[in-house]
């Protein structure tokens, strides 16, 4: 990694430069312009399309970014070829080796990562195909949380269409109403639970896997998928009942390693290896794509001309499917704790923006929610539409209006109704979107998807100098966590709080109105 500022960077200057000359031109004046706009801005790879026609981008733009993503190949192959690239945890990154796309010779901490990669690949297999043909067993619990729920959660209900196996539950939060909303109907005999957690410290997850353990007595079958067998052991998961993790499998990257079991218990192992291989389709691409043709570095680049030279502080993803309703929060986490950095790689301050707020809903719902300041709210948001040309279901007269609704949205917003209109239903337009479509939304075309985004990030972390693999900001919260805790389960003060924190202990501790 160069390790150097981007603003640093000549690009940076010209960029800024070039933002100030497009300042005044509308998107719908370089569709007027371009007849032909949409050929040269955008592209497509194996199914998936990726149309940039609605940024306010010219070639020349798009020249000047990539010379911003000068060290970005390197970069790649730093992280490709297992180099220690999360310097403040050192560890290595290598989520795309779950999927074959790394050399079979990497090793790490004196272990061959392949061949760890094709035993954990069995164990999924095992695993999983045990409990689908366990006729006994009708629901799974999965409990993890952040990375060891939001991605094998969201891969699992954007799958359902393909779902033949037990039912999978995902059980995150602390709030015992989770927990016992999901375990009222089932019988600790019919049921598995599987304990997620890299750490297998996280409060939330450890608490909530102590009470399943509580009212699954001796009926119910724990499995756990975790780093810290030692710690699973204890807990009193039998050895086979345990699939690792290694420290190069980040825990927002990782469901494709056996945290995506409830993935292959739910949809089959097929369809797991199919999202692995779609995944691993984005990993060639990104790899061997020139740049300037290179899905994941153009979405990067766009985020990047948006946030620093536009001043766009938010990204809105919106899935224009149901079954990708945990998208956006999957997207979230993925974004904003790889990139919601304010040192660099150095540790040194950095002076210009990171991540955007990311938030988002599929549509349409979200229309009829939220779009309202999309179209005419003082700030500009960038929208990421996502698409699927083929639905999954065969209700006739539904898709071709979801579709419809996608393609107006980002028209309307693009567009906007021109000058005649009265000032509370003017539409000013200009308002940038980015629009994926998938051939359908079938487990290769999300492995694609899935994977776009995080070589977006990556790269984007790579220009903005920032480690995007750690999550220090996290901790603070944590910690203090458990002094509050403490003082709420022993009614006494058990550290010196600020006024605010102790005036609600005290409120809290006081009887009832
Ligand atoms: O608190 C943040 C975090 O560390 C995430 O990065 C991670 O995905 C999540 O907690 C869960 O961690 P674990 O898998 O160790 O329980």
């Amino acid at each position: 990694m160069s390790n150097k500022s981007p603003i640093k960077n000549p690009a940076w200057k010209k960029l800024a430069a070039h933002r100030k000359k497009l300042a005044g031109v509308h998107i719908k004046d370089l569709f007027a312009k371009d007849t032909q706009r949409f050929e040269d801005f955008h592209l497509e790879y194996e199914g998936l399309l990726l149309d940039y026609s609605r940024h306010p981008v010219t070639k020349e733009t798009l020249a000047l970014l990539a010379a911003l993503a000068n060290n970005v190949e390197k970069a790649r192959e730093q992280m490709f070829t297992g180099e220690r690239i999360n310097t403040t945890e050192n560890r290595a990154v290598l989520h795309m080796a779950l999927r074959g796309s790394v050399s079979e010779n990497i090793e790490i901490d004196d272990e061959n990562v392949s061949a760890f990669v094709r035993e954990s690949l069995a164990k999924i297999r095992d695993v999983a195909g045990k409990i689908r043909k366990d006729k006994n067993i009708t629901d799974v619990v999965h409990i993890g949380i952040g990375g060891s729920d939001l991605g094998p959660r969201m891969v699992t209900e954007a799958l359902a269409a393909l779902a033949d196996g037990p039912h999978v539950h995902f059980v995150s939060n602390i709030d015992g109403t989770h927990l016992a909303r999901t375990l009222i109907n089932l019988n600790p005999q019919k049921t598995v639970f599987i304990i997620a957690s890299k750490t297998f410290t996280t409060i939330e997850t450890m608490t909530n896997a102590k009470s399943a353990l509580a009212w699954g007595k001796d009926a119910a079958k724990f499995y756990a998928v975790t780093a810290n067998e030692g710690a699973a052991k204890t807990f009193g998961i039998p050895t086979e009942n345990i699939l690792p993790l290694r420290d190069w499998i980040g825990g927002r990257y990782s469901l494709w390693s056996a945290a995506g079991l409830p993935i292959a218990v739910s949809a089959g192992f097929t369809n797991f290896e199919k999202l692995l291989a779609g995944a691993r389709a984005m990993d060639a691409h990104f790899c061997e794509a020139p740049l300037s043709r290179n899905m994941p570095v153009i979405l990067a680049l766009l985020g990047i001309w948006q946030r620093n030279f536009w001043e766009r502080g938010a990204l809105a993803v919106l899935p224009y499917a149901q079954d990708l309703a945990v998208f956006p929060a999957y997207i979230q986490q993925l974004d904003m704790e790889s990139n919601g950095k304010s040192v660099d790689r150095d540790g040194k301050k950095i002076d210009y923006a990171t991540s955007p707020v990311v938030f988002g809903e599929p549509g349409t719902g979200s229309q009829h929610a939220f779009f309202q300041l999309l179209h005419q709210g003082t700030d500009i948001i960038l929208c990421d539409f996502i698409a699927v040309k083929n639905s999954t279901h065969k209700l006739p007269g539904h898709h071709t209006k979801l579709l419809a609704n996608a393609l107006a949205q980002a028209k309307a917003l693009m567009a906007g109704n021109g000058k005649d209109a009265a000032p509370h239903q003017a539409f000013d337009g200009n308002r940038p979107s980015s629009m994926i479509i998938l051939e359908s939304l079938d487990p290769y075309h999300l492995g694609l998807l899935l994977a776009l985004y995080e070589h977006k990030i990556f790269v984007q972390g790579v220009i903005w100098n920032v480690n995007s693999f750690d999550q220090w900001g996290v901790e603070l919260g944590k910690k203090l966590a458990k002094n509050i805790t403490q003082s709420l389960e022993n009614n006494a003060k058990t550290a010196d709080f600020d006024s605010a924190t102790e005036g609600a202990l005290s409120w809290l501790s006081r009887g009832n109105a």
